[in-house]
């Protein structure tokens, strides 16, 4: 569909609180992605509620989440950045594609699982078939890659299942999409728990360090990071705690583990800590900034959406009415 440049799609709940996990692991590797793939972004405010939502907390984080991806350097001119609901096709697609899904595939998501465990008074039809309407997002736009973190790889695949289903009783209707796991990336632990990754839903908020925490904040969790008796900054199995500063310090600054060893030679884990802390508010400083300029002008992010609803739209209009066709619905114009 777009001369033979394949197409990366990625949907991102509207929590608004990403982590510097999120960030160094997926978002900041991005912002090159679209030199190889038409990329869309979209912002999946009809996902999350299938959780209870304050509504007005939805909509701040809607514009928020938009605002933060082009501040990590998202450039609404090289990739298409939306919300979901305002490309009607994604719900509608998604009606369509519950009657090729089985209850017992969605019965097997793990993630529904544990999540309609977390939420036992709220155990609704949206989120049993939530990997459904992502599976619409994904085979709107014929894309051909997935980036995702693995708690939702199990979802991509459902996806490709789905897909084979259709293509095998209407070929050639969709793209069979691809998960990828963020190679480049790096994936940053706890700063309380350092065996667990970084987790934006923990519920010890010094565990984690948000992109928009400001410096004393971010100085503070480091200086609390939980490491190990020894005292020797070096990169070794056991001091997951020291690892991980170290990886965090190594992506920030682009120095190597050796680079980082030398350095810190014969200095103790409290410096170490206090140049981690100050590397990271450093490098997020650029990006807060920008964040805040697009949060402080409300109309032109309206206007950033729109337009990318709009290029959306385009593809996602051609998707949809192709798959009616196959089916069999009446088509007039
Ligand atoms: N379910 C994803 C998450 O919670 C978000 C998402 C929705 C998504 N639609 C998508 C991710 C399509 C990739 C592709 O992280």
């Amino acid at each position: 569909m777009f001369q033979n440049t394949p197409v990366s799609f990625s949907g991102v709940q509207p929590s608004g609180n990403l982590t510097i996990g999120n960030y160094l692991g997926a978002i900041k590797n991005f912002a090159s992605f679209s030199e190889q793939y038409k990329c869309f972004y979209c912002v999946v405010d009809e996902h999350a509620i299938t959780v209870r939502q304050v509504p007005a907390d939805l909509r701040r984080r809607t514009y928020e989440t938009l605002a933060l991806y082009m501040a990590c350097g998202l450039d609404p001119e090289k990739n298409t950045l939306y919300v979901q609901s305002h490309v009607k096709e994604h719900a509608e697609l998604a009606w369509l594609l519950n009657c090729f899904t089985g209850f017992g595939e969605l019965s097997r998501m793990t993630q529904f699982k544990d999540k309609s465990q977390k939420h036992a008074d709220n155990i609704n039809a949206g989120l049993f078939t939530y990997p459904v309407l992502m599976a619409a997002d994904i085979l709107l736009y014929q894309t051909d890659v997935v980036p995702v973190g693995i708690d939702q790889k199990q979802h991509v695949e459902l996806c490709r299942d789905i897909a084979n289903r259709f293509n095998a009783i209407y070929p050639d209707t969709f793209t069979i999409p691809e998960p990828i796991m963020a190679k480049s990336g790096a994936k940053i632990m706890s700063l309380a728990d350092p065996t667990k990754k970084m987790s934006k839903s923990d519920e010890n908020t010094n565990a984690v360090v948000y992109i928009l925490d400001d410096r004393d904040t971010i100085i503070r969790k480091f200086k609390r990071a939980v490491t190990d008796s020894d005292t020797c900054i070096r990169y070794a199995e056991g001091k997951d705690g020291i690892n991980n500063l170290m990886t965090i310090y190594s992506v920030f600054t682009g120095k190597t583990i050796e680079d980082i060893e030398r350095e810190f030679e014969g200095r103790g884990y409290g410096d170490f800590k206090m140049a981690v802390g100050e590397v990271c508010a450093d490098a997020l400083a650029p990006v807060q900034e920008k964040f805040k300029c697009f949060m402080s002008d409300k109309a032109q992010l309206e206007a950033q959406m729109k337009k990318g609803a709009e290029e959306a739209a385009y593809v996602a209009r051609r998707t949809l009415s192709k798959v009616q066709k196959k089916l069999g619905f009446v088509q007039i114009r």
